[in-house]
């Protein structure tokens, strides 16, 4: 059943291909220039008059879900807040009827996501979901929603279903933008031809990191930390990027956005402390530069995503790994997967037990 994979999660990093284009089958229509998903269509009024949006989530749903707040703000421009379920259904928060709550839950099943959902729908708000497990606990709880349809994912840490939850919100972000307004056809249309490829760049991606990253993986094996940078769009990736090596090789891992650094966690930096960046051509290139160059300046190792062709930051870091350009809002789902096979690759060879790292499981039903 892990049809030749070593593991279920090395097997569902490789599906993503084709999970990403399930997620956009039959939602994606590029020819006829539209998107459709019914959840979105039948509620467009609603949705659209929102005086906010808040993304409710747990984990690897919850940095989805902050990347969802770029996205929707960005296209739709309709203010977003994203919160930890397990803060929000706490903390008596401000919703009322002209809210719309987003849940977002590979499982369906998580105990603090439903229980948020709940009291939002208490408070009167609209409730759409964003789960993976079809006629899960939360897709039967919430008002509306859109299935990611990345299929069964067995390996506790999240991977396919992460990528599939960036293009749900990819797509509602995209389809409130076009009918709000907010959206011009020609952006649209740029918009979503890009979106179209991200499944084939997703294949490109696997292909042209998966022997480089393997080698570099062999370089960390004794680390204690990491930290993982990453700007815009991308400072999410590298929150997500961080979970992952944490959840399964159980090295201690921080993700911040770039800027940050020099305010904390630059006083950790000297040759013990790698360093993963996030340096697309895109989003304040210039920027990550010069945090490449303060973070060798103490002696940092770096190992830098850069898109091809990239000579800035590659000729100062020490490990490159390549990824294929895409528009700015989509390059977290590129530069995922390299990350996704970088925790792998070091978990392997420090032994652990990938697909069941100790202490965790697969859906978390308490509190
Ligand atoms: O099923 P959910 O998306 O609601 O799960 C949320 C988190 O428990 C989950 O993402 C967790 O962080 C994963 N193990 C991450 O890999």
């Amino acid at each position: 059943e892990k049809g030749g994979y070593e593991h279920f999660m090395l097997k569902e990093i490789f599906e993503q291909p084709k999970s990403i284009h399930d997620t956009l089958r039959g939602r994606l229509l590029v020819e006829e220039g539209i998107i459709k998903m019914a959840g979105i269509w039948d509620h467009l009024e609603r949705l659209n008059q929102a005086q906010k949006i808040t993304i409710i989530a747990c984990g690897t749903s919850w940095h989805a879900g902050l990347i969802g707040e770029y996205l929707i703000e960005e296209f739709a421009r309709i203010p977003v807040e994203v919160e930890y379920a397990s803060e929000f259904r706490y903390r008596n928060p401000i919703i009322t009827d002209k809210d719309i709550v987003i849940a977002i839950s590979q499982s369906g099943e998580t105990a603090d996501t439903m229980a948020a959902i709940k009291m939002a729908k208490e408070k009167g708000a609209f409730v759409y979901g964003i789960c993976n497990v079809v006629d899960s606990s939360i897709s039967r709880v919430t008002d509306a929603g859109s299935y990611t349809h990345a299929g069964p994912e067995i390996g506790v840490a999240s991977t396919k279903a992460f990528t599939s939850q960036l293009t749900v919100l990819s797509l509602i972000a995209l389809k409130l933008g076009k009918h709000n307004g907010h959206l011009s056809n020609q952006e649209f249309m740029k918009l979503i031809t890009e979106l179209d490829a991200l499944p084939k760049k997703v294949e490109e991606v696997l292909e042209s990191t998966h022997e480089n990253v393997k080698e570099i993986a062999k370089h960390f094996i004794g680390a204690q930390n990491f930290l993982y940078l990453g700007r815009g769009y991308n400072f999410p990736a590298a929150l997500e990027g961080a979970l992952k090596l944490k959840e399964i090789s159980y090295i201690h891992a921080e993700g911040y956005p770039a800027a940050e650094m020099k305010h904390g966690p630059i006083a950790l930096i000297d040759e013990n402390m790698p360093i993963v960046i996030i340096a697309p051509k895109q989003g304040h290139y210039d920027k990550i530069v010069s945090n490449v160059q303060e973070i060798k300046a103490r002696k940092g190792r770096v190992v830098a995503l850069v898109n091809k062709g990239d000579t800035q930051v590659a000729s100062v870091a020490d490990f490159v790994i390549e990824f294929p350009e895409t528009s700015e809002c989509f390059s977290p789902i590129i530069a995922s997967i390299p990350l996704q096979l970088l925790a792998y690759y070091i978990a392997v060879y420090r032994g652990a037990n990938v697909d069941q790292p100790r202490n965790l499981a697969k859906s978390v039903t308490v509190e």
